[in-house]
């Protein structure tokens, strides 16, 4: 059996010592990776009348709850779908509202993600974004970069397919230019040209909104996930439904291919 299984089931930290003011979580799993699918800004504002853009401003406040939440837990990455490959077919005012919003995001809340600790990690093809764009990101990533409290990824002009592509790409090219065999083009390979590579696979992948798909998110990286969907719209999304959404991940049975009683033998001699 490989040792990467064994590790993989019992790898999830526990919330034994989890503090006094989250009793009900105690004792619950808790996965290391956490994706969401941030699904629901604009119909959330449409109920109220309100532009789609509101839904989006709204979405900002749920994902600052998001991460807070996510270091409470003990959450070692975040990864957020901010804007998919396929949204620029969306109307481009809307794009460019998008485009605006990540700006001022990620001037705005980069200080107080330095303080709590966090580290920001674009993940995505950013080259088409704007130069200005671009260049916020990287004085983002590099003012967080030692930071080991949490990771937060936030996809932007992210594709799982493009990412899976990307690697191989680039795996490719050191082939044609000898500097790898044919035979050394391993999933382990692969894997380490993805994006994130070093961090967990994902564990736990949520999508609010109420639709059941991963709409090209991350795919090689989230092949054992479990699945949460839930009907919350993004910006109702609040820590009671992470909680939740923990507590069924905590619930289910990750077999890996295993049985059920393999993994109560590996859980029981680990
Ligand atoms: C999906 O809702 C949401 C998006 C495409 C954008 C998400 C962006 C944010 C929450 C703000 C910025 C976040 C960061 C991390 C910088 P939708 O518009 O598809 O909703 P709908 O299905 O109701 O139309």
């Amino acid at each position: 059996m490989s040792s990467t299984i064994s590790q993989n089931v019992s790898d999830c930290s526990s919330t034994a010592d989890m503090p006094d003011e989250l009793p009900e979580l105690v004792g619950l799993a808790i996965p290391r990776h956490v994706a969401i699918i941030m699904d629901g800004n604009g119909r959330w504002a449409q109920a109220k009348g309100q532009p789609r853009v509101m839904g989006h401003r709204a979405g900002v406040k749920a994902v600052r709850r998001a991460v807070t939440t996510a270091k409470q837990l003990g959450v070692r990455s975040l990864t957020l779908f901010a804007f998919s490959s396929e949204n620029w077919r969306r109307p481009d005012q809307e794009v460019t509202l998008l485009m605006e919003l990540f700006f001022t995001v990620l001037q705005r809340e980069i200080k107080l993600l330095h303080k709590n600790g966090v580290r920001l990690n674009i993940i995505g093809d950013t080259s088409r974004f704007s130069a200005r764009l671009q260049k916020q990101i990287i004085t983002a990533q590099q003012h967080t970069a030692n930071n080991d409290e949490l990771i937060l990824n936030v996809a932007a002009n992210y594709g799982g397919r493009w990412d899976i592509l990307h690697a191989a790409q680039q795996l490719a090219e050191k082939v044609q230019a000898g500097q790898m065999s044919p035979a050394e083009f391993t999933e382990e390979a692969l894997a380490q040209h993805l994006s994130m590579p070093g961090q967990d696979d994902v564990d736990l992948m949520i999508r609010t909104g109420g639709d059941f798909r991963i709409s090209n998110f991350i795919l090689w990286q989230a092949a054992y996930a479990e699945l949460v969907f839930t009907d919350s719209l993004w910006p109702d999304f609040d820590e009671a439904a992470f909680h939740h959404a923990v507590s069924v991940f905590s619930g289910r049975q990750r077999r890996f291919g295993l049985t059920g009683s393999q993994i109560e033998a590996i859980k029981t001699s680990g």
